[in-house]
């Protein structure tokens, strides 16, 4: 092999290598990737109820629905205690420094028979829904100045959604506790279905080679 023949062989490579440059060139110059302003894969979420675990301090500004589904009323049962100083929970029990409290989700606030209430919580006025007694049951007398349940607060949001559901088990026909939405049950959650995968476009059929 004599020098000429080497010069060709590398001649030819180094034609290569710059065609191979100028192709990639060419091909980022046509094909510039697109740059995401976000960083990251754009991923459909519903928003659940957010902050549903957060057990603020005092805070009963969330509903207290997504709570009372996966509310406890054994575990309500127990925290109610402190409730019976005040409180009777059995029909026909009648009030003790407050009124009972069978029955009292759905019932008309201040009308339990036999008991005084204040003007102030008889102001009040609506049902106990379990939003109010959320509200309430976190701080009585923030809700209702003026109130004679002096009781402090159940600051924790899981603990206010056990007693809840234990206060409305204390009736013969309890009002339906709000049912898992979203997370547990997928199925419930037809206003944001799964984005169809796009059709696949059928396979070109082989291109017959010429
Ligand atoms: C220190 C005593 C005391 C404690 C403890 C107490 N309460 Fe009360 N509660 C009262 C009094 C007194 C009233 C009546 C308030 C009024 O008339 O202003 C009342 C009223 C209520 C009412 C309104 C009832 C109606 O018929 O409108 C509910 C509901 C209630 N309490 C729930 C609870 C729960 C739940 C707990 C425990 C987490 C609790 N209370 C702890 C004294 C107490």
């Amino acid at each position: 092999m004599n020098s000429f023949q080497i010069n060709k062989i590398l001649g030819a490579l180094l034609g290569t290598c710059l065609v191979l440059v100028a192709v990639h060139m060419a091909a980022g110059a046509i094909f510039a990737p697109r740059v995401a302003a976000k960083p990251g894969y754009e991923v459909a979420v519903k928003q659940e109820g957010s902050g549903e675990a957060k057990a603020g301090p005092k805070t009963a500004g969330e509903p207290i629905e997504a709570l009372l589904a996966s509310a406890s009323a054994e575990h309500g049962a127990q925290i109610a205690k402190q409730c019976a100083i005040c409180h009777n929970f059995q029909e026909g029990q009648g009030p003790k420094i407050g009124p009972d409290l069978y029955g009292v989700v759905g019932r008309k606030v201040a009308t339990a028979p036999g008991f005084n209430y204040t003007a102030a919580l008889k102001a009040l006025g609506g049902t106990w829904t379990f939003d109010k007694l959320n509200k309430w049951i976190t701080d009585p007398r923030a809700m209702v100045p003026g109130t004679a349940m002096t009781f402090a607060g159940l600051s924790s949001e899981k603990q206010r959604a056990d007693v809840i559901a234990y206060l409305d088990s204390l009736s013969k026909t309890p009002v339906s506790l709000p049912k898992a939405s979203g997370a547990n049950t997928p199925a419930a959650a037809p206003a944001n279905p799964p984005a169809a995968a796009p059709a696949q476009p059928k396979a070109p059929a082989p291109a017959a080679k010429e």
